[in-house]
């Protein structure tokens, strides 16, 4: 049988075009390291955040030889730790539940990017190598100021990061934040009660 040509040039090209398009999905795929996040945690009980020994301070900490681990609580509207700190070369595991509503959890200019689910624990990697600032946004919607919920991820010298953990043990930072919300409101009502009963 006689092929034309042009036909054969046609068919190789379309030929050529499969293998493109099977080639790029097959890259898209495997290449830029996209990953199903782990659900390989246990549940968590979102409304004893308190009572978990990873949660009830969120934090960073050193578990290997350039090896971190942060524990990240994602609320209405911030993440803590606020900044998270890390020194350069370092490989961070973030460790991320929410206590009220789903969040999201993206190191803005890496492919770490998760959702943040009320009862689960998300977790993620990010290579921390040089040092600069990342920042971390939110970005499930989760209510009015969803939009500036935002954190970040500071990779520092590791000279740096060795001073500010010498003289610093400013790790209780976190614990201002967490009065206000429903102390306050408390009082008042008895003073009223009181002068009704005079009549
Ligand atoms: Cu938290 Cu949007």
């Amino acid at each position: 049988m006689h092929i034309h040509a042009y036909e054969k040039l046609w068919l190789t090209l379309a030929l050529v075009l499969i293998l493109l398009l099977i080639g790029t999905v097959t890259y898209g795929a495997v290449g830029p390291g996209v990953a199903m996040v782990s659900d390989g945690q246990d549940p968590i009980d979102p409304e004893a955040l308190d009572e978990d020994d990873r949660f009830a301070e969120p934090r960073v900490e050193r578990v290997g030889e350039n090896e971190y681990a942060a524990y990240v609580v994602a609320e209405q509207f911030q993440f803590r730790p606020d900044p998270i700190v890390v020194p350069e070369n370092s490989r961070v595991t973030f460790y991320i539940t929410s206590p009220d509503v789903i969040h999201g959890f993206e190191v803005v200019g890496t492919n770490a990017n998760t959702m943040v689910i009320p009862g689960e624990v998300a977790e993620i990697a990010v290579e921390a190598n040089e040092p600069r600032e990342y920042g971390i946004v939110c970005n499930e919607y989760c209510g009015a100021a969803h939009h500036a919920m935002e954190g970040k991820l500071e990779v520092v010298p590791e000279d740096e990061y060795e001073r500010m953990n010498d003289d610093g043990t400013d790790d209780g930072e976190t614990d201002d934040t967490d009065d206000g919300e429903t102390d306050d409101t408390d009082d008042g009502d008895d003073g009223t009660d009181q002068g009704g009963d005079g009549e």
